[in-house]
């Protein structure tokens, strides 16, 4: 489905991609863990297309899309759910949800259900300027929004970021929902034990570079790994 090969990002002269490779198959939870700046919002940033590679490929659907401005990356179904927990403070709840889809010229009223079924707290607020949300609620819309232009594939850059416990719970329930219908997902995440209960695959960043790939189970068994990496 999505598949990235050797890409290198770099910021002037600071390289922040190392020759990062991954696989991201269709209709499954990829995990991509690691500290504070490994690398990982750079990596998700390129995939989207706000970042360009200075070397390696990006696929998508058996497309080369590293050359593609973002919007036409969303048309492909290709969507970032980004890191800043960004709304349109003067719009309606209801307003912010169709600039989601504003890439969109057919209906929407089948993902409008679907987020409102999700995100029932959304629901109540339709008509609620979104500056007035708390936290967890713009959270749930930036989510939402992401979901209303009909993407295959979404790429979540620390989506439990600053929520409590149990709202951490939720969003990872809400992830693997969308999942279920069929959409493939690529999560980054701090909260790594959190993302790990529902991840399919996972993927370890340090200083730009992947150093471990594998399944969730094999990952928690491997005491060194989750001493060096998850701390203990
Ligand atoms: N716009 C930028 N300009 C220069 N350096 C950046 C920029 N964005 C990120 N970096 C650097 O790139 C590295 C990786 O950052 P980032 O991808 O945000 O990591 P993570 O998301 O894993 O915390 C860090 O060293 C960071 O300081
Ligand atoms: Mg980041």
């Amino acid at each position: 489905m999505l598949e990235v090969r050797n890409i290198t990002v770099q910021y002037g002269p600071v390289v922040a991609v190392k020759d990062v490779s991954m696989v991201v198959r269709p209709s499954s939870i990829t995990v991509l863990l690691g500290a504070n700046g490994a690398g990982k919002t750079s990596t998700l940033m390129a995939i989207a297309g706000l970042n360009r590679v200075s070397s390696g490929q990006i696929i998508f659907d058996g497309e080369r899309i590293d050359k593609l401005p973002a919007y036409e990356i969303v048309k492909r179904g290709l969507v970032l759910c980004p890191e800043s927990k960004l709304v349109f403070h003067k719009m309606t709840v209801m307003e912010n949800l169709k600039v989601g889809a504003y890439t969109r010229k057919d209906d929407v009223s089948e993902e409008l259900d679907f987020v409102f079924q999700l995100f029932p707290r959304l629901k109540e607020r339709a008509k609620q300027l979104a500056g007035t949300l708390s936290g967890g609620e713009r959270q749930m819309l930036v989510i939402a929004r992401s979901l209303m232009a009909k993407p295959k594939c979404i790429l979540f850059d620390e989506p439990s970021m600053g929520l409590a416990p149990n709202l951490v719970a939720e969003i990872m329930k809400v992830i693997q929902k969308i999942k279920e219908t069929g959409k493939t997902i690529l999560l980054v995440e701090q909260n790594a034990y959190s993302a790990l209960k529902i991840a399919d695959y996972a993927y370890i960043m340090k200083n730009g570079r992947i150093v471990f790939e594998g399944y969730p189970k094999d990952l928690l068994k491997d005491k060194t790994i989750v001493e060096k990496y998850l701390g203990g």
